[in-house]
């Protein structure tokens, strides 16, 4: 009895995908964002107050705003540019038209590995927190809500 017990706790174990929570930032995401990321939102390129004041300068350089830190990048997920993360990685699956945002190009050089690491993200932000809105509300998409802010997981 005991056994059988232990052996199902095991098999449950082994048969459960990787948790959500089981995604940082220093193990999963940094070395994702160092290859597919870094080129163009390293050190050198401008932080998002600047880049937002020259943006058609720094997008014809192929710069994005900075965010080569764990800080500088949650900025992007939570606040001040809330869901920007979400909206530019998503593969559009659940988007009216289906189509992917612009940065989910980068997530890898197929389709598998684009997938894959759109997972790890959405994993890392966490499932229920994967919101397109933003801070303040913009056209039919209402403001975050502070319940949908709570949900985001983003471990360092
Ligand atoms: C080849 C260069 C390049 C690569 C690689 C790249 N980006 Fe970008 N990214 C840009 C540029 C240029 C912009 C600004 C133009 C725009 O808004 O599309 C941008 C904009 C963004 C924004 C929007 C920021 C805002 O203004 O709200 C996010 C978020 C983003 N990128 C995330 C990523 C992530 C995450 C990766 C890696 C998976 C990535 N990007 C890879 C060039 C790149």
């Amino acid at each position: 009895m005991f056994k059988t017990l232990v052996q199902s706790l095991v098999c449950l174990a082994l048969a459960a995908p990787a948790l959500a929570s089981d995604i940082t930032y220093r193990k999963d995401i940094r070395p994702l964002w160092n290859a597919q990321c870094a080129a163009c939102h390293g050190a050198s390129s401008p932080y998002l107050g600047d880049f937002l004041e020259n943006k058609d300068k720094y997008t014809k350089m192929m710069k994005g705003p900075r965010m080569d830190t764990y800080a500088d990048l949650i900025f992007f997920v939570g606040w001040p540019d809330t869901g920007a993360i979400m909206r530019r990685l998503d593969d559009g699956e659940n988007r009216k038209g289906g189509k992917p945002g612009n940065m989910y190009q980068y997530l890898g050089t197929t389709d598998a590995e684009r997938q894959k690491n759109f997972k790890t993200f959405k994993a890392w932000v966490g499932e229920d927190a994967w919101t397109h809105k933003r801070w303040d509300k913009k056209g039919d998409m209402p403001a975050v809500t502070k319940e949908e802010l709570s949900k985001m997981k983003v471990m360092y």
